[in-house]
C-alpha cells in the first residue's frame, strides 16, 4: 500500500511520492512532476490541492468532522473558551489555568489603543461603512505600533507571539471603536473589563445593561461564536494570510489581506447576506418556497448553504443553530427569522436539487441569528467573524514561518491567450 504511484506521460514513466496524514488523508507529492515530465497540474480554486502540511485543524467534509489540535469541535464548544482554543492554536495545546490567566491578562494589557489612533478614527467620514472603518484602522496599526510591521524571523518565534498577542487584543478593541463611532457613543466603555469576550460584548451593548444572568448567557454565547470561527484549515482568507506570510510579509499585513478575503460574500461576508435573504423571505410572506425555486432556476444563491469541503453537515452550523435557539429562549426574544431559517433548512434538506449538490447549512447560516439576539448590528457581523478568525490566522502565519521549508507561494497557470505575433506600430493599428 506504500508503493509510490506510477505515471506514464508522453512515454515518460516515473513515480511520485505519496503523502498520508494523521487521519489517513492521502496526497501525491507533485513537486517533481515537472522534473519528470513537462506537465503541471491544473486545479482552479485549488479544490483538490494541498498547499502545506499543518497540525492546526483537521476537517473531514464527507463525515462532517472538525477538530482543532485533535480536539473535537463539539467538545471545545461545550467545555472550552475562545481563549483556550486561541491559545491551543497559537501555542500548540490547551493552556493550564495559570497560562490561561497570563494570556487573558496580556490581552487586556494590549487592548488599549493609542489616543492618536482614536483621533484618526474620529475624523473618518461618517458615511464610511463599519467594515471600511475597521479595515482602515487595522491597517493604521502599523503607523502607531511600528513593531507590528516587523518582518518574520524563523529564529524569533517570541516576536511572532508578541505581535500576534497584540493583534488579537487590538482587533477586538478596533471593532469596539468602530461600533462606538457608528453608533455615536462618545466615550469608550468597559475598557477596565479584564475578560476578553465580556469586554468585547460590553463595548457592543450601546449603553444597555442586561441583568447579570442575561449578561453571563450573552457572554458565553459570544465566546462560543468566536470559538466556532477561530480556524478552518486552508479556507480562502487563511490561504491569503499564508500567501502573504510566504513572501516574508508582516503578520499585520497578512491579517489585513485576510480581512479583505474574508469579507467577500462567498466567504465571511455571507453572514450578513443570510440575514438579508431571511428578511426578504419574511417581507415577501413567502415560506421560502419561491426563493428556493429562484435558486433552482439559477437566479439566486442560498446564502449560508453549501461549502467547498463539507458535503455533509457543517458541525459548526449544528452548534450555532442550538446556540441561537437557546439564547433566544434565555433572553425571551422571539426572532421570526429563526423560524424562517429552520423552515428553509427543512425544505432544502428534503429537495433533490440540493441533496444531489450536497448543500447543507454552513457556518454562516445561523450565526447571524445569534448575533441579532445579542443586539449586534448587521454591519458588525463580518467584523466579529474576523475577530474569531484572527486567532487561526496568527497560528497559521506562525506555523508557516517556523516550518523548515516554506516556499514562496507562486502558483502557475496555463496560458490561453494569443500566440506569438508581430508588434504593430500605433499608426498601423485598426480602430476597434
Ligand atoms: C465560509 O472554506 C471554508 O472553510 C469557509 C468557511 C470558514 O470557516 O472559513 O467555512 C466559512 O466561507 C462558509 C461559506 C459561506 N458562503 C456562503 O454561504 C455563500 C453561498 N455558498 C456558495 O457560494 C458555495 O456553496 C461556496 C462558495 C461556499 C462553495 O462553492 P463551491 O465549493 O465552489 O461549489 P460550487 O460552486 O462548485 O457548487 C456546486 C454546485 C453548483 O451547481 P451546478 O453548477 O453543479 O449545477 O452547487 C451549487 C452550484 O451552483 N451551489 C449552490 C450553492 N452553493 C453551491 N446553489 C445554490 N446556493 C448555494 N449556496
Amino acid at each position: 500500500m506504500n508503493e509510490q504511484p506510477h505515471f506514464i506521460l508522453d512515454g515518460q514513466s516515473f513515480a511520485l511520492p505519496r503523502i498520508e496524514g494523521t487521519e489517513g488523508e492521502k496526497a501525491i507529492d507533485i513537486q517533481r512532476l515537472r522534473f519528470h515530465s513537462n506537465y503541471k497540474v491544473h486545479d482552479p480554486g485549488y479544490a483538490n490541492t494541498s498547499s502545506c502540511l499543518s497540525s492546526l485543524t483537521f476537517v473531514d467534509g464527507e463525515r462532517g468532522i472538525l477538530r482543532h489540535r485533535g480536539y473535537a469541535i463539539e467538545d471545545l464548544a461545550a467545555k472550552a473558551s475562545f481563549l483556550e482554543l486561541a491559545y491551543a492554536l497559537i501555542y500548540e495545546d490547551l493552556p493550564c489555568q495559570s497560562a490561561l490567566k497570563a494570556f487573558e491578562d496580556s490581552l487586556w494589557a494590549e487592548s488599549f489603543l493609542d489616543p492618536k489612533l482614536e483621533a484618526l478614527a474620529a475624523i473618518l467620514p461618517n458615511q464610511a461603512s463599519a467594515l471600511g472603518m475597521f479595515y482602515t484602522l487595522m491597517g493604521s496599526l502599523g503607523a502607531f505600533y511600528t513593531d507590528l510591521l516587523k518582518l518574520p524571523d524563523k529564529n524569533d518565534a517570541d516576536a511572532i507571539d508578541r505581535i500576534g498577542l497584540s493583534l488579537l487584543a487590538k482587533v477586538a478593541s478596533i471593532a469596539a471603536l468602530v461600533y462606538r463611532l457608528k453608533n455615536n457613543i462618545h466615550k469608550p466603555v468597559c475598557t477596565e473589563e479584564p475578560i476578553y469576550t465580556k469586554r468585547l460584548l460590553c463595548s457592543l451593548l450601546n449603553g444597555k445593561s442586561p441583568s447579570a444572568e442575561a449578561l453571563a448567557s450573552m457572554t458565553r454565547a459570544l465566546d462560543t461564536f468566536l470559538l466556532l470561527h477561530a480556524d478552518h484549515e486552508q479556507n480562502c482568507s487563511t490561504a491569503t494570510v499564508r500567501m502573504i506570510a510566504s513572501s516574508g510579509g508582516s503578520l499585520l499585513g497578512a491579517i489585513c489581506g485576510g480581512i479583505s478575503a474574508l469579507s467577500g460574500p462567498l466567504h465571511g461576508g455571507a453572514n450578513t447576506r443570510v440575514i438579508h435573504m431571511l428578511e426578504a423571505i419574511l417581507a415577501s410572506e413567502d415560506d421560502g418556497a419561491h426563493f428556493i425555486q429562484n435558486t433552482k432556476k439559477g437566479e439566486a444563491k442560498l446564502m449560508g448553504f453549501g461549502h467547498r469541503v463539507y458535503k455533509n453537515h457543517d458541525p459548526r452550523a449544528l452548534l450555532l443553530k442550538q446556540l441561537a435557539k437557546d439564547l433566544l429562549f434565555t433572553l425571551n426574544i422571539q426572532d421570526p427569522l429563526l423560524a424562517i431559517a429552520k423552515n428553509l433548512e427543512t425544505k432544502v434538506l428534503k429537495d433533490p436539487y440540493f441533496i444531489e449538490r450536497k448543500l447543507y447549512p454552513n457556518l454562516d447560516f445561523y450565526s447571524g441569528i445569534l448575533l441579532r439576539a445579542l443586539n449586534i448590528p448587521l454591519d458588525m457581523f463580518t467584523i466579529l467573524f474576523v475577530i474569531g478568525r484572527t486567532s487561526g490566522w496568527i497560528a497559521h502565519y506562525k506555523e508557516l514561518v517556523l516550518a523548515q521549508n516554506s516556499p514562496l507561494y507562486r502558483p502557475r497557470q496555463i496560458y490561453v491567450g494569443p500566440p506569438s505575433r508581430p508588434f504593430l506600430s500605433l499608426n498601423a493599428r485598426q480602430t476597434h
